[in-house]
């Protein structure tokens, strides 16, 4: 099979992320009670201050931007760039209802930055930096944007075994009908969860003080009703495999899933573990 162009790639995931906004935006709460201290550890892991300009890789709808806007303050700014333009409306409605000033979203590529060298104090990114085509090319940017001696904080997914609120799902389609093998090169969730995927390339651009760590924690949703319908509003790349099947195999899946899924019941909640894998990193002085 021919392997998609980097531009088929961005115009793909342009789409895909666009038609789950709304439900990025519906469960928006939910989601940030139970992640908001990923953000928090990412603004650490950046080293941000008051007056600091950072720019925010993916921002989605918002994070980690809109909290390294409150942590550099009035006298400093934050960028947020994503491709999908609803998620950057959204991201925007959440910084005005916020009365954040000091923040903008763009729409765009974060694999060609559109900025001098040399101009943030710091890069941040949660769960984007895996979608890209070309992810060797986008942290050579990060390291030219940055000014010497400027801090990158970026999360991603570690490996599915130890992320079965997302890898399940997966299994569950698989189990109804035939998926080719995953292509371990290829831009998804899991593609850069192995210890040095990223913190290789990050090291072969140039930067220092290089850390690569798994960051455990779990979240928790009221029933596996609950969990079936935020992965499916929310998880672009689960939503478009399960847009290809019938009623019927769409039935099993969530079936499947539900099953699954109730394995993890804790008391009255299902309880999931997950874990991000931390890539930090600074640009030489
Ligand atoms: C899983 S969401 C994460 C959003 C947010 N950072 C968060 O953690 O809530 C991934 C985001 O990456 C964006 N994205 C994917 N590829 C991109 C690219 N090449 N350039 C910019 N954004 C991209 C998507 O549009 C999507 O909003």
């Amino acid at each position: 099979m021919m392997q998609p162009t980097a531009e088929q790639i961005i115009e793909t995931q342009r789409a895909d992320w666009n038609r789950v906004a709304p439900g990025w935006e519906k469960w928006d709460r939910f989601f940030n009670e139970q992640m908001t201290f990923l953000n928090h550890r990412l603004i650490a892991d950046a080293r941000l201050r008051p007056g600091m300009r950072v720019l925010d890789l993916g921002s989605g709808t918002g994070y980690p931007a809109l909290l390294a806007a409150q942590t550099v303050g009035p006298s400093g700014s934050v960028i947020g760039i994503d491709l999908a333009e609803q998620m950057v409306a959204a991201a925007e409605r959440k910084a005005k209802r916020l009365g954040l000033t000091n923040i903008t979203f763009h729409q765009g590529d974060v694999t060609t930055l559109p900025f001098e060298g040399n101009s943030f104090d710091a890069v941040t990114s949660r769960f984007c930096l895996m979608f890209l085509p070309d992810v060797s090319t986008s942290v050579s940017e990060i390291r030219r944007v940055l000014k010497p001696g400027g801090w990158l904080a970026a999360a991603v997914w570690s490996a599915p075994d130890k992320n079965p609120s997302i890898s399940l799902s997966v299994e569950a389609i698989r189990t109804v009908v035939d998926l080719p093998p995953p292509d371990p090169t290829a831009p998804g969730i899991f593609r850069l969860a192995k210890p040095g995927d990223l913190s290789g390339m990050v090291e072969q651009a140039g930067f220092g003080d290089v850390s690569d760590l798994e960051f455990v924690a779990e979240w928790a949703y009221a029933s596996a009703e609950e969990y079936y319908e935020s992965l499916l509003d929310i998880a672009a790349p689960v939503q478009t495999l399960m847009a290809k099947l019938s009623d019927k195999q769409r039935q099993d899946v969530k079936r499947l899933m539900c099953e699954a899924a109730n394995r993890y019941t804790h008391g009255d909640r299902l309880v999931f573990p997950f874990v991000a894998r931390l890539v930090v990193a600074r640009k030489p002085q």
